[in-house]
């Protein structure tokens, strides 16, 4: 059974993973959510107005009342600076399988952080979580997102066609990455992570 611990916060080697709080708004407009290099390999369109973001946002901090809620914002140690978002969702309860998803903003691109990030979830699902799997596509125009599952440990598990259709109306190929907690233990036997908060 999945142990729901909500959204706590997370230290890795260089970043803090947080709740996201209302005064994040703008940061987030400005660092990836108004970002067409980042919303197109995403499934929803770039934010044109921060009244979008403040609407998204609202819904995500709602949400933190439920434990069952896994939702952080990439905060950078050495300045502060909240440059993406990660979370873990689609809980299923007849497998305890669920999904992952994250955006970094584009001036941080290829500097580490989207691994870091990912690989901390990945390890606080299996080792605090109790998750039986986790699962995430990523179209194959945007190969950089495939290399970071790679470096979590997923394993692709094949391609489907035109799995989605982006906010320009263009269909996606996405390749399905995959990986089993039990697989993950055996290399990684205790959490990597500090959990600060519960
Ligand atoms: C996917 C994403 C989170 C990666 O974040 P990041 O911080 O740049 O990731 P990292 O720096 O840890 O790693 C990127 C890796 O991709 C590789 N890469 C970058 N561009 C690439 C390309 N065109 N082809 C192949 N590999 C590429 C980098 O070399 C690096 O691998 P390496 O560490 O082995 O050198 C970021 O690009 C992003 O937010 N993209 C837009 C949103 C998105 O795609 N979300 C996921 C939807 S499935």
């Amino acid at each position: 059974m999945i142990h729901f611990m909500g959204t706590p916060k997370i230290e890795t080697q260089r970043l803090i993973l947080r709740q996201l709080v209302f005064k994040d708004t703008q940061k987030i407009f400005d660092n990836w959510l108004s970002d067409e290099r980042v919303s197109d390999n995403r499934v929803s369109p770039a934010h044109k107005k921060v009244s979008e973001t403040e609407e998204r946002l609202e819904r995500i901090i709602a949400e933190y009342e439920s434990k069952e809620h896994c939702y952080w914002g990439i905060e950078l140690k050495a300045d502060g600076e909240l440059i993406g978002e990660i979370d873990l969702y689609d809980f299923e309860r007849t497998t305890d399988n669920c999904e992952v998803s994250y955006s970094i903003g584009y001036k941080w691109w290829n500097q580490g952080y989207g691994s870091e990030e990912l690989k901390a979830v990945v390890d606080f699902g299996f080792h605090y979580m109790n998750i039986h799997k986790i699962s995430a596509a990523h179209n194959t125009d945007n190969p950089a997102s495939g290399r970071i599952m790679v470096k979590a440990g997923m394993v692709q598990e094949g391609i489907v066609r035109h799995m989605i259709r982006n906010a320009k109306n263009q269909y996606k190929d996405c390749a399905i990455y995959g990986i089993l907690q039990e697989d993950y233990i055996r290399f990684n036997d205790t959490a990597k992570i500090q959990v600060i908060e519960t």
